[in-house]
């Protein structure tokens, strides 16, 4: 198990459009395990590469039903529509409200660079667009309706 620096909010890196990945390489392949470790660790439910400094179009999500990695993910359809809290862990120890897609549909490679298309409603697709937004150098403060809160202030 392999840990990577998760880079904070402050960061240029976090600004960045990441690249493109155009093939599968052995580095490439240790920072998604490295990626996954990472997030675990943390507890969260997704990272993104720039999080770790890296200026890929790769992230790695789970919500509880295993690990997803998306490598170049691009949304293709969205609908509805969910508001709810959204935290990062490039932000810590905050949290917003933030409306995203309550479904969305993402094409996306697999580990094996291979096209596949993947579908989330909830959190999944909240998670996915967190995600995606990451590789484009967003972050979700951004969209946070009323600015950004304490996670301490809400077990008071
Ligand atoms: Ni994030």
């Amino acid at each position: 198990m392999a840990l990577r620096k998760i880079r904070e909010i402050g960061d240029e890196v976090l600004t960045k459009r990441c690249k493109e990945v155009p093939k599968m390489s052995l580095r490439t392949k240790l920072l998604i395990n490295d990626m996954l470790d990472t997030m675990y660790q943390a507890a969260g439910v997704g990272l993104a590469a720039p999080q770790v400094g890296v200026l890929k179009r790769i992230a790695v999500i789970d919500v509880g039903d295993g690990p997803i990695v998306l490598i170049n993910p691009e949304i293709i359809e969205t609908d509805g529509e969910q508001t709810g809290e959204e935290g990062c862990l490039s932000v810590p120890g905050k949290y917003g409200i933030v409306t995203r897609p309550n479904y969305v549909k993402v094409k996306t490679l697999t580990e094996d660079m291979e096209e596949t298309v993947i579908e989330g409603e909830e959190l999944f697709a909240r998670a996915l667009c967190h995600e995606i937004a990451h590789l484009d150098g967003k972050l979700y403060i951004e969209l946070a309706q009323d600015g950004l809160h304490d996670v301490e202030d809400e077990k008071e």
